[in-house]
C-alpha cells in the first residue's frame, strides 16, 4: 500500500515558470521579487512592513536584535516549542524564561507569564504551535501593562487568526517557509510589524548591519532572501487560503471521526490552520509515552507516517540542562509524552483520510 507521508509540499507550474524566469533575469540575490513578496506577506497579515530574511530562525534573530534586546534581557517564551524559538534568544545573547504550556491548545499559558515577569524582562514569544493562535488578546494586555516587546514566532501559522487580526499582527511576527510549512520557499522566513522603525532596523540587521554600501551602522549577518526563494514565495503565498482551506477541512474530517485519542481544538473566534494535526494519547501511567508510542508503531505498519513534536521540551534539552535549565514544567512534559502529529496536509486524498481513520480507530489503544 502506498505510505501517506506526514507532509508535502504543494508545488505546481506556477512555481516552476516563476523559478525559470529568475534564473532568466540575470537578477538572482535580493531585489525586486524579494521586495514584491514583502508587499504581499505584509497585506496578508494586515501589517504596514514585512522584511524577508532567509529562515524562520533568522526572522526571530534579526527581531530579537531589532527589538533591543542583548545581554542582560529575559525573554519569556514557550518550552514546548522547536529549539529554535529558544536558540534565538540565546544568540542575541539574552536568557529564555520558559513558561508551562496548556494541554487545550499546547500554546504558553497567559495566566502563568506574570509570575516570570522581572525587571529584566525585554519580551515575551508566544508560540502559535502547530498553527493555533496563542491568547494574543491576554497576552498582548499584559505586555502592554508591563512594557514589554511581543515578538510572535508565527512559523507555523501562516494565515491563522484570532478574531479579524491575523498571527504576525499583534507585534513583531516571524515566520518560516521552511519545506514542510504551510508555504514554502525551500528555506526563508519573514518578519511582519506595524512599526517602520523595527522594519528598518530588520533591514540592517539582515544585511551586515549596513545602513548604506559598505557603511555597517550596527552588528548584523547576512541574513537576506533569494530571488529564487521570493518567487517559490510569491506563487505559494497565492494558494495559501486554498492550502489552509483544504488542511482544515481535513482536521474537521479526523476530528468528526477518530476514537480513542483526544482531538484538537480551535478556541472560540479563532482560526486554526493546523500546520500539524496533532492528537493526544495519554497512557495510563502518567510519566510513559507507550499508549502513544503503540499508535505510531501501528501506523507505521499501516504505512501511514506520523511524528512527535515534540518528544523533548525544550527545557529539557541536553544542551538547555547543560545551562541549568531542567525545572518541572508538567503540562509540556506530560504533552511531550502524549502528542503524535498525523497527516493533515493539503495533498491528502480522501481515501488516503479514509486510511487514517480506520488506522486509528482499529481498536482501543494499548497501554
Ligand atoms: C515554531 C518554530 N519556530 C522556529 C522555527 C525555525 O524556522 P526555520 O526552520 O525556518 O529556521 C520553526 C521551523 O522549523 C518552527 O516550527
Amino acid at each position: 500500500m502506498k505510505p501517506i507521508s506526514i507532509s508535502r509540499p504543494l508545488l505546481g507550474d506556477e512555481e516552476k515558470e516563476a523559478v525559470l524566469a529568475v534564473l532568466e533575469s540575470g537578477q538572482l540575490a535580493q531585489g525586486p521579487r524579494v521586495r514584491e513578496f514583502e508587499e504581499a506577506f505584509a497585506a496578508l497579515c494586515g501589517v504596514r512592513e514585512a522584511v524577508a530574511v532567509s529562515s524562520g530562525t533568522a526572522a526571530l534573530m534579526t527581531a530579537l536584535l531589532a527589538h533591543g534586546v542583548g545581554p542582560g534581557d529575559e525573554v519569556i517564551t514557550s518550552p514546548f516549542t522547536f529549539a529554535a524559538t529558544a536558540n534565538a534568544v540565546l544568540f542575541a545573547g539574552a536568557r529564555p524564561v520558559f513558561v508551562d504550556v496548556s494541554d487545550s491548545d499546547f500554546n504558553i499559558d497567559p495566566a502563568l507569564i506574570e509570575a516570570k515577569l522581572t525587571p529584566h524582562t525585554r519580551a515575551i514569544i508566544p508560540v502559535h504551535l502547530f498553527g493555533h493562535p496563542c491568547d494574543m488578546v491576554a497576552i498582548t494586555a499584559l505586555a502592554e501593562r508591563h512594557h514589554v516587546a511581543v515578538i510572535e514566532d508565527a512559523c507555523q501559522a501562516h494565515g491563522a487568526a484570532v478574531g479579524e487580526r491575523k498571527a504576525g499582527s499583534f507585534g513583531s511576527g516571524c515566520f518560516s517557509f521552511y519545506a514542510t510549512k504551510n508555504i514554502t520557499t525551500a528555506e526563508g522566513g519573514m518578519i511582519t510589524t506595524e512599526d517602520p522603525h523595527i522594519a528598518e532596523r530588520a533591514r540592517v540587521i539582515r544585511d551586515h548591519g549596513q545602513t548604506a554600501r559598505y557603511r555597517a551602522e550596527t552588528k548584523g549577518y547576512n541574513f537576506r532572501m533569494t530571488e529564487i526563494a521570493a518567487a517559490i514565495g510569491l506563487a505559494q503565498l497565492a494558494r495559501l487560503p486554498d492550502l489552509n482551506e483544504r488542511r482544515r477541512a481535513n482536521a474537521r474530517y479526523l476530528s468528526q471521526r477518530l476514537q480513542g485519542v483526544i482531538t484538537p481544538t480551535e478556541r472560540a473566534g479563532c482560526h486554526h490552520v493546523y500546520h500539524q494535526y496533532t492528537v493526544r494519547v495519554p497512557s495510563p501511567r502518567p510519566d510513559s509515552s507507550q499508549a502513544r508510542d503503540a499508535l505510531a508503531a501501528r501506523l507505521e505498519r499501516s504505512g501511514i507516517q506520523t511524528a512527535v513534536y515534540y518528544p523533548i521540551p525544550v527545557h529539557q534539552q541536553p544542551y538547555y540542562r547543560d545551562l541549568g535549565y531542567g525545572d518541572s514544567l508538567p503540562i509540556a512534559e506530560r504533552l511531550s509524552r502524549e502528542v503524535l502529529s498525523l497527516p493533515v496536509h493539503p495533498a491528502l486524498t480522501p481515501g488516503d483520510l479514509e486510511r487514517i481513520v480506520a488506522a486509528v480507530n482499529e481498536s482501543p489503544q494499548e497501554a
